[in-house]
C-alpha cells in the first residue's frame, strides 16, 4: 500500500505565506488539530481555493496540526469509513523539517467518539508495526484512515502543518 506522496500544487508559496499569516494571527496555538474558520481563512488566503485545480479538486475544509515538543503523538486512525475520504493533503507551514509522519500496520485500537460524529481510533498497545514515514516538507497526500502519528523535531517548534480536506478523495494520486 502507498501511504503518502509528494504532490505539486498551484501558488504553493502564496498558500504557505498567507496561511501562516492567518494562523499566526490567531494568537496562542493549542497542540493538536484545530479546524480553521473557512471564511476568515480563505479571505486571507484566496489562493488555496484554486491550488488544486490541476487535479479537478478543491479544498472544502482546512485544519492545522500544531505540535511543540518531541513527544510523539499517539498512533491513531482519524476515522474509519469506506464512503469518506481516505486521504488529506498536508502542506508544511512552519518548522516541519526534521519531523516525521509515520504510518503503521496492525494493532488494537480504542474507539473514541467525537462531537463531530466521527469516531477516532487510538492504538491501545504497542502491537502496531511501522511501515512507512514521510517528512512533510512539500504538499503531501497522506492516508488518514490508516494508523499514523507525528514525531516532532524537538529542535524546531512549534511545528505547524496545514491539512486540507477536499471535495474529491485525493487517494487517486497515490500511484
Ligand atoms: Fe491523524
Amino acid at each position: 500500500m502507498i501511504y503518502h506522496k509528494y504532490i505539486e500544487i498551484d501558488n504553493l508559496e502564496k498558500v504557505q505565506e498567507n496561511s501562516l499569516v492567518y494562523v499566526l494571527s490567531l494568537g496562542k496555538l493549542s497542540t493538536g488539530l484545530s479546524i480553521l474558520n473557512w471564511n476568515d481563512y480563505t479571505k486571507q488566503c484566496p489562493e488555496v481555493l484554486t491550488s488544486l485545480v490541476r487535479y479537478n479538486m478543491r479544498p472544502t475544509l482546512a485544519a492545522i496540526y500544531v505540535s511543540y515538543s518531541h513527544d510523539a503523538s499517539y498512533v491513531h486512525r482519524d476515522y474509519q469509513s469506506k464512503t469518506k475520504n481516505q486521504c488529506r493533503i498536508n502542506i508544511p507551514l512552519m518548522n516541519c523539517e526534521g519531523s516525521k509522519t509515520e504510518f503503521y500496520s496492525g494493532g488494537t485500537y480504542n474507539a473514541i467518539n467525537q462531537p463531530n460524529g466521527l469516531t477516532y481510533y487510538i492504538l491501545e498497545d504497542d502491537s502496531a508495526t511501522k511501515v512507512s514515514e514521510v517528512e512533510i516538507i512539500k504538499p503531501t497526500v497522506i492516508r488518514i484512515q490508516e494508523p499514523h502519528r507525528v514525531v516532532t523535531n524537538p529542535e524546531r517548534n512549534p511545528r505547524i502543518c496545514l491539512s486540507l480536506h477536499t471535495n474529491i478523495d485525493p487517494v487517486f494520486l497515490l500511484t
